[in-house]
């Protein structure tokens, strides 16, 4: 069986080809244009999907060496996102689903993050604890059977990758944050300042980002670099508080639910400071992380997760719609 997935939730467009569980392509183009606004533009973002989708499409089909006609099925990310971005992505899927005569079906596009892990290891079994760190969400999710997850705890207020993209922005650093955090805060030194751990104390697993990044803000406005403070050493600092409220709540997740696995997803499940902490503080049982390539938002996710779904969901309406807020649970 071979599937289009087709992702448009944000500012990237991506489209990929999965073939009984492998990933024959996976085309992603990351929108710029939003870089220089420190964050991305919904209606900036809808006219680039619409402008790219079927440059990325063909791309896609193009690099897996099969023929349009040999698609047999369309899978495409309904929610959650930016409802214009969603909207793109499904109405060209659609469109090109009632062209060729084959199945389209929505994806949810946490889920599909999740799912990534099972393209990094195939023989993942359940139950297992995964952090879903991106730019909307951070979640820790007790992963116990396919469709059967239960939510642990959420950030109260900002998504970890928000906290990069906002810090990124007080250092004067580019979007998207996350990236640009995690390179300039190479040779710093993570102690050099102690920013706040949002809820760390409590027992609970929910997280609290929004301190962190206040804190950051009156840190900056009277900070200057000298010889033994450089502004590394504070992007590095703050990177390490971020990484470490979420490893303290991923071992606490794991304590909780008595897995022997865990897993992480998102965009943020590409910082190597996080995936070292975790690999260092989580001994005892499997770690899996995703091929980086897979940690940001991409198409080969939606591919894997369609070809799975499409063996149990009715596979014969168009009727579904966009879910700008879709949940997982
Ligand atoms: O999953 P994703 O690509 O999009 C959403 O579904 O939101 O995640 C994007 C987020 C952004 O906030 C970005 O700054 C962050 O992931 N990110 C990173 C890294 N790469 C992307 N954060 C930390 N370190 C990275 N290397
Ligand atoms: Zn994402």
């Amino acid at each position: 069986m071979n599937i289009l997935g087709i992702e448009t939730s944000c500012d990237e467009t991506a489209a990929a080809i999965c073939s009984d569980g492998k990933i024959l392509s996976n085309v992603v183009s990351s929108q710029l244009i939003h870089s220089e606004f420190g964050g991305v533009v919904p209606e900036l973002a809808s006219r680039e999907h619409e402008r790219l989708i079927n440059l990325v499409v063909e791309e896609s089909i193009q690099r897996s060496s099969i023929n349009l006609e040999n698609i047999n099925l369309i899978s495409v990310t309904n929610g959650p996102g930016l409802s214009g971005a969603l909207l793109t992505g499904v109405c060209f899927a659609k469109g090109l689903g009632l062209g060729l005569g084959i199945p389209v079906i929505p994806i949810n596009h946490l889920e599909a993050h999740i799912f990534s892990n099972f393209l990094a290891e195939p023989n993942l079994s359940y139950p297992f604890v995964c952090l879903l760190v991106s730019g909307g969400h951070t979640q820790l999710w007790h992963i116990k059977g396919y469709e059967e997850y239960e939510l642990l705890g959420e950030t109260r207020d900002d998504a970890a990758g928000e906290a990069f993209d906002k810090g990124a922005r007080i250092f004067g650093l580019k979007y998207p944050g996350g990236p640009e955090i995690e390179k300039h805060a190479k040779g710093g030194n993570p102690e050099a300042h102690y920013f706040p751990r949002g809820l760390i104390d409590k027992k609970s697993l929910e997280f609290s980002f929004s301190g962190l990044k206040t804190s950051l803000l009156y840190f900056m406005d009277t900070f200057e670099e000298t010889s033994l403070i450089k502004k590394r050493d504070i992007i590095a600092s703050y990177q390490q508080a971020i990484v470490d409220t979420l490893v303290e709540k991923m071992e606490r997740a794991i304590l909780m639910t008595n897995v022997k696995t865990c897993v992480i997803a998102g965009g943020v499940a590409a910082n190597k400071c996080l995936r070292n902490k975790l690999k260092n503080s989580i001994k005892d049982i499997e770690t899996i992380f995703p091929d980086i390539s897979y940690c940001n938002d991409n198409a080969a996710m939606i591919a894997f997760l369609g070809e799975k779904k499409s063996k149990i969901i009715r596979k014969d309406s168009l009727g579904f719609i966009i879910k700008p807020n879709l949940k997982l649970k």
